[in-house]
Parts: C-alpha cells; sequence; structure tokens
C-alpha cells in the first residue's frame, strides 16, 4: 500500500472535501490547495491545539499577528535577501526538469537508482552547475513597480516576532525565559513543490520564539524537543514508531543558526520534516539592531545585566502536520469481504466527533435526530447525515475519522433510546437519550486514551 498510499489519500481527500487542487477550472496552481468542509475542521483543530498547547495553557508565551506584507529592510537584515536560497540544477538531456541540488540523492533513490548516479534522476541527462535561487516571492507596494517599491512576501512569521519584541516586552514587562508565538501564511517559490500539500508555495506557520538568557540555551533546545515530540504523539495521536528526532549537520544548518533538530516523519516517500527545532541564537534580535539602530537588548533587573536574549524556534507547517495526521491514522482492513477505510484519528483533530444519522428519510425519524444533532452541538463538532444507506453512511463516516456515530432508529420512537457505534471497533452499545451526552463523553475519553496509547506505543 505504501507506494500508491499518497495517491488513495489524494482522491479521499478530494472526494470527501479535504483539499482541492487551487482554482482547479482552470487547470490548478502548482503547489497551491484550496481546503474543503472537512479539511477546514481539521485545519482549525490543528491550529486551535497548538495555540492552546503553545500559549493559553501556559504561563510564559504571548500570542501576537504580524502582517504578511514588511518594510524591506527586515528581509535585508534577517539575512534573507542574500541567504535564503536554494541550490538549483537544470537537466540539459530529454526531460529538462529542474532539481534543487541537495535533493538530488533522494530523489534517484525515490526513482530506484543509486543515490550518486550522474545525471539527471529522471532521465539521467547531463546537469547544469547549481545556481542559487532566492525563495521569496516579490510585488511592489503602491502602483509604480519599480526597485524603490518592490517588498516581499514573508517566508516565515518570526521576523514579525523579532522586529515587535521591544513592544512585547514593553507592554507585558515580561521576564526572561519566555516566547512569542503565532500562526499566519508564509510564502515561498519551491523549486521542487510536491508530494501532495507536504511542500507548497504558500502555507500556515505556527512559530514560537522562546526568548532565554544566553547559555541556557542549548538546556531549553532539548527542553522543546521533548516538548513538541510529546505534543506530536500524545495531542496529534502521530505514532512514535514513524518519528525520529534528527540533529542537523553543520552544512544543512539555516543562515541563522547554530543547532537544529528536526521531528520527522516517515513519509510514504522517505523521511520528511515535520517541525524544525532551531537555536537561533542572538543571531535575529542582533541583526536587526544593528539594521534598524532600535536597542533590542534586554535588562535583568535581577542580575542587572543588559544582554541581547538569544532564542529557541519551534516552527511547524500546519499542513504538515496535516498530510502527517492522514498518512498515519490511514488504515485499510478486510470486514465481511469488503475494504473499509478508515481514519484512526485521534477525536480532537477529527472533523466530526459524532455524527447524528437517521435511519430512514422519513420525517419521523430525521425530527428527532436534528433535534438531537442540535442538543449535541453545543459540546461535540458534529454532522448530521441522511443521504444513502446506513451502511454507507457508516462507511463514509470511518473514511472521515469520525470517532462515534449516533443511530436514530424506529426503536428510538418506543424506547428513547439510540445507538452509538464506535469507529475502530465497530461495536454498538443502546443508550437512553437522557444519558446520551455523558455518554459520548466517555466514549471520546476511552478513544482518546487508545488515541495515545496508540501514537506511545503503550497499548
Ligand atoms: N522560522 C523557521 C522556519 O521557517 P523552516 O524549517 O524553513 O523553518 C518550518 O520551516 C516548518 O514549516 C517546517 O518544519 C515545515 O513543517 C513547514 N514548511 C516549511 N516549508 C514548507 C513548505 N514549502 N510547505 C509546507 N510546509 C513547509
Amino acid at each position: 500500500m505504501a507506494e500508491d498510499l499518497v495517491e488513495r489519500i489524494v482522491s479521499l481527500c478530494k472526494q470527501r472535501g479535504f483539499v482541492y487542487p487551487s482554482s482547479e477550472i482552470y487547470g490548478g496552481l502548482n503547489a497551491v490547495y484550496d481546503f474543503g468542509p472537512l479539511g477546514v475542521r481539521l485545519r482549525r483543530n490543528i491550529r486551535n491545539r497548538w495555540w492552546r498547547s503553545m500559549v493559553e495553557l501556559r504561563d510564559d508565551v504571548d500570542g501576537i499577528e504580524t502582517s504578511v506584507l514588511m518594510n524591506p529592510e527586515v528581509w535585508a537584515a534577517s539575512g534573507h535577501v542574500q541567504s535564503f536560497t536554494d541550490p538549483l540544477v537544470d537537466c540539459t538531456g530529454a526531460c529538462r526538469k529542474r532539481w534543487r541540488e541537495d535533493h538530488l540523492a533522494a530523489e534517484r533513490t525515490a526513482r530506484g537508482k543509486a543515490p550518486d548516479a550522474p545525471g539527471c534522476p529522471e532521465c539521467g541527462g547531463p546537469l547544469t552547475a547549481a545556481r542559487q535561487f532566492n525563495l521569496m516571492f516579490k510585488t511592489f507596494i503602491g502602483p509604480v513597480e519599480d526597485s524603490a517599491a518592490q517588498i516581499w512576501l514573508r517566508p516565515e512569521t518570526a521576523q514579525g516576532m523579532f522586529v515587535n519584541f521591544a513592544n512585547v516586552v514593553n507592554s507585558t514587562r515580561r521576564r526572561l525565559p519566555f516566547g512569542i508565538a503565532q500562526q499566519g501564511k508564509a510564502f515561498r517559490n519551491e523549486i521542487s513543490p510536491g508530494n501532495f500539500i507536504f511542500r507548497l508555495r504558500e502555507f500556515e506557520l505556527m512559530e514560537m520564539e522562546y526568548f532565554c538568557k544566553p547559555g541556557s540555551d542549548r538546556e531549553l533546545h532539548d527542553y522543546w524537543c521533548q516538548e513538541r515530540w510529546r505534543w506530536h504523539t500524545e495531542e496529534m495521536g502521530v505514532r512514535a514508531g514513524n518519528l525520529r528526532l534528527r540533529a542537523h549537520e553543520k552544512h544543512e544548518l539555516s543562515h541563522y543558526s547554530t543547532a537544529t533538530s528536526d521531528i520527522e516523519y516517515s513519509y510514504p516517500f522517505g523521511w520528511g520534516e515535520l517541525e524544525g527545532i532551531a537555536d537561533r541564537t542572538d543571531y535575529d534580535l542582533r541583526t536587526h539592531a544593528e539594521h534598524s539602530g532600535r536597542d533590542l537588548s534586554f535588562f535583568d533587573a535581577q542580575t542587572n545585566e543588559r544582554f541581547t536574549p538569544f532564542v529557541i524556534e519551534p516552527a511547524v507547517g500546519l499542513e504538515r502536520i496535516f498530510i502527517t495526521l492522514l498518512v498515519d491514522a490511514y488504515d485499510e482492513e478486510a470486514v465481511r469481504g469488503e475494504t473499509r477505510v478508515v481514519l484512526r484519528l485521534h477525536p480532537d483533530v477529527a472533523p466530526v466527533q459524532v455524527a447524528v444519522l437517521p435511519l430512514s428519510k422519513r420525517a419521523e425519524l430525521t425530527e428527532p435526530a436534528h433535534r438531537i444533532d442540535h442538543e449535541l452541538r453545543a459540546v461535540f463538532a458534529t454532522e448530521y447525515d441522511e443521504t444513502q444507506s446506513i451502511g454507507r453512511r457508516y462507511r463514509r463516516q470511518d473514511e472521515i475519522g469520525t470517532p462515534l456515530a449516533v443511530t436514530v432508529d424506529f426503536d428510538t420512537l418506543q424506547d428513547d433510546a439510540v445507538t452509538i457505534r464506535e469507529r475502530d471497533s465497530m461495536e454498538q452499545v443502546r443508550v437512553p437519550l437522557a444519558n446520551l451526552t455523558p455518554a459520548l463523553k466517555d466514549q471520546l475519553d476511552a478513544s482518546r486514551r487508545r488515541a495515545v496509547a496508540r501514537a506511545t506505543g503503550s497499548s
């Protein structure tokens, strides 16, 4: 299944309304996607759970939102104009494809060739020497399209937090260590995008800059690596057996970092970065202080010292988590001679937690089912569905990862009870309507425990 798993997921996403190619009726736009009704629910769950864990439940982190468009001096100072580049090579043989030089070995391996084979991974043709290609999208501010008006779409949200460092310190009177977090769109003109939504040109970043005293950075880097690993497994339900933590080799480090570790996932197309946790030292604050002439140091009243803080940055793409959850949750099993597709999603990320399904379309069932759905909505993410046979509806809910389905049948009219069906075991229990909400809460708790046990390997 591994080889065509991505294709199966792409088709499920399109069919069920998770992900559509952008501007599809015009042939799409490479590496840009739109998110459908279920995709939006999944995105919001990921985004909200990140925010809850990184900001709301912490004593030491504030959230901000900064703009996509910034003064171009920001990107000159940060080093992005100079160094946010990838080495690009072109095939001059039959296929004329363009590659990232640092991806050539992996691309050859993916095509069953030796990683150090000469020539183009696709056709074996000759390759040009590498040229550096800047990944930032350019645009113009105001009506005149000249170099004085040229600005960039941000390739990371981090710089918005660095340039607001003094504003946040002054308005919150934070002491070190503390963090500034934000979520927002980022744009990168990737040379070799692909693998569905793995590498996009427009995506959403979720980043946190954790400012600390120089010297405490290594320990905090370890702390954040562990904390983010915990989050992906326990809160997103990603199986630890499919993850690894890998420290960057020197030549891989970004221009701003002295140490970076990636949490990587074993995707069907190989190991890939899920999240990066970087020690950015005092690079960004120092360089912005130098370029802007503003003081971005920090005065530590306890020790009477003034210094430029170091920063640890956990940074992850929302769509990277999205594809990881789908790949990790996708399962096929044989049930009564048929293949059942199930997304074994953690119940807190599943787009729908409780489906409400009347057994038939007759008003005597649809009316109470609608009422039940409306009541449950206050507590759970629900979906009402009365189309097709009950078997097909269960099948659809399994495919979109809904942990629980409530079925309203003709007996309900007599016994004031409904059936709860559980996604993974397909077990059904009859529950009085008066107990439905607590029963669903209990079942979701059990489902959470199973998701964590599955993710951490403790089941
Ligand atoms: N501020 C640090 C930074 O941006 P990065 O490693 O370039 O670091 C952070 O990106 C995370 O953003 C990655 O770990 C990945 O999850 C996600 N990401 C990066 N480029 C992406 C792309 N082209 N499409 C989707 N997600 C991307």
